[in-house]
């Protein structure tokens, strides 16, 4: 099933809550966009929400300026596809621009799932990108996936744990053999840590900031101890003139937050730990676990996760493109990496 024409296009495309990566056989990673897509909201009717106006990059952007007149969708929440119909318009557009025009042949996909998916994940993210142009789509456990990008070696038989942290889910994958032999997706990601900030910035100065500008917090501060944030944000930068009399006042207490939000994934991920026969606990701890998504950022999150499972743990270069890395190097040996088809197949 696995064994294609010559002549069909293949692409790797990594749809993430945040950012939606493509990569064309031959051609690498040609698209880079955030998964956001922006609607004409003025002309919009009751039965239909307006013309698409905007895709990616300029829609975050309109998204980010809270521009009127206009309705910013961002299709992906938790990992999982929320809105089909934005969905669909968003991977025609971008998949269009990746191959630089319409496709004889529908392009067979290779694209990341959300590790131990289950069959109405599974069915929604293949129907969209169906409806979207693709052909044959072959999904891959995003844990997977995100584990040959770091430079797993996928032939060894001893396991090694990888955790995706990206905005809107974290993808725990332990490894053996390249396949999984223990894991799961959670709805915890990057985005959460933006909520938490947005909520705690609200309660203890009464102001109210959107998720654009939480973001923007989290980013600035960079880190899970107070010793460590790169940038301290002042009030008045945050509400300008009205940071209720706060002035000069510096923001406390966002390095600590986030520490505290992240426990329970960790929690999550010492639960699969604990579930592995003692042979496989004891392979994890011979290697380097590797964590990879954009959470990977932030300073501390290897000391974080190293304390509370126990393991050492060190964050991959570049770990936002790991998924699409991984993506794209089934997509150009599939049949080594698919061990004749048999991996991708449960
Ligand atoms: N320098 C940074 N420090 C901390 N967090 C960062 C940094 N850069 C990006 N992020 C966060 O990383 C997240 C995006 O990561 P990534 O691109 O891996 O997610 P995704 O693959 O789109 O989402 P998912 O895999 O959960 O569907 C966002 O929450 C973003 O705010
Ligand atoms: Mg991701």
């Amino acid at each position: 099933m696995l064994r294609l024409l010559p002549w069909k296009t293949r692409m790797a495309i990594d749809l993430g809550t945040a950012t939606c990566h493509i990569s064309v056989q031959d051609a690498g990673l040609v698209v880079r966009e955030p998964t956001a897509i922006a609607f004409d909201a003025e002309r919009a009717e009751a039965a239909s929400r307006g013309r698409p106006i905007a895709y990616g990059d300029e829609a975050k952007q309109m998204l980010d300026r809270e521009v009127s007149g206009v309705s910013v969708v961002r299709p992906l929440e938790g990992g999982v596809v929320a809105d089909f119909d934005a969905a669909v318009l968003l991977l025609r557009h971008l998949m269009h621009h990746a191959l630089g025009h319409r496709p004889l042949l529908a392009p067979t996909v290779v694209t990341g799932e959300p590790t131990r998916a289950t069959q109405v994940e599974r069915r929604a993210l293949t129907n969209v990108l169906r409806a979207a142009g693709a052909g044959e789509v072959i999904p891959v456990p995003r844990a997977l996936a995100a584990a040959i990008g770091a430079g797993f070696p996928m032939d060894q038989p001893e396991c090694r744990l990888i955790v995706d942290m990206g905005a809107g889910s974290t993808d725990i994958g332990v490894i053996s053999m390249g396949m999984i032999a223990a894991g799961e997706a959670i709805h915890f990601g990057g985005d959460d840590l933006d909520e938490a900030i947005r909520r705690y910035v609200r309660r203890r100065y009464r102001l109210s900031i959107g998720s654009a500008r939480a973001e923007d917090i989290k980013i600035m501060a960079g880190a899970l101890s107070a010793e460590m944030v790169s940038e301290q944000v002042r009030l008045a930068d945050l509400a300008g003139d009205d940071a209720n009399g706060a002035g000069n006042q510096k923001l406390e207490g966002i390095a600590d937050l986030m520490r505290g939000a992240l426990k329970p994934a960790a929690a999550e991920v010492l639960w699969i730990i604990d579930g592995l026969p003692e042979r496989q606990v004891d392979e994890i701890t011979q290697v380097d676990s590797v964590v990879t998504g954009g959470c990977a950022q932030l300073r501390g999150i290897t000391d974080l996760l190293s304390d509370e499972l126990a393991l050492n743990v060190t964050a991959a270069p570049d770990p936002m493109s790991c998924t699409i890395l991984g993506l794209e190097a089934i997509l150009n040996d599939l049949d080594a990496l698919s061990l004749e088809g048999r991996r991708f197949t449960r």
